[in-house]
């Protein structure tokens, strides 16, 4: 998949308080780093959580890597969203078969995994909801990685293709 370079990008899971959030302030981090102008958010594929803060655990784990994600807060995604946003990226393949049941036709946002364009075979990111702390800890490695490598890449002008 190639795709121009996005100006915004959506990061969606399944209650926005586990996998997104983590990867939102990630992402937002290696942005900053890089030097990209990029508007990050992200929202869940469920409302179940809306309004409340990130998973305790996922506050941690973050802040022990330097970032701040506790002022995020749950919200489900909306139809604006895919004209608000160039690119769409879900955490897991069922993320990413909620999102292209509910995009309104002819939006114009890029819908793709996550780890889609900085791993050789596009995996999907577990869901620790029902883990403990190091499983935090292993989607938040995950999840900041693959923020640097497509950060890498934009700053380097190769947009978001493979
Ligand atoms: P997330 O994890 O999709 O990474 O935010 C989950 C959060 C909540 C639930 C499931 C997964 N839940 O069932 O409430």
């Amino acid at each position: 998949m190639t795709l121009e370079a996005p100006r915004s990008i959506l990061i969606v899971c399944l209650g926005n308080i586990c996998r997104s959030p983590m990867a939102e302030g990630a992402l937002r981090a290696a942005a900053n780093k890089a030097g990209l102008d990029l508007r990050i958010d992200s929202a869940g594929t469920a409302g179940w959580h809306r309004g409340k803060p990130p998973d305790r655990r996922g506050i941690a784990t973050a802040r022990r890597h330097g970032v701040d994600i506790s002022g995020q807060r749950s919200r489900p995604i909306v139809p604006d969203d895919f004209s608000d946003f160039d690119l769409i990226l879900a955490m897991d393949a069922d993320n990413l078969s909620d999102l292209k049941r509910c995009r309104p036709s002819g939006a114009r946002a890029e819908i793709a995994l996550y780890l889609e364009f900085t791993t050789d075979v596009p995996a999907s990111v577990p869901d620790p909801y029902y883990g403990e702390s190091r499983q935090f800890e292993a989607v938040f490695a995950q999840v900041a990685d693959a923020a640097e490598k497509l950060c890498r890449k934009l700053a380097n002008g190769q947009g978001g293709s493979k």
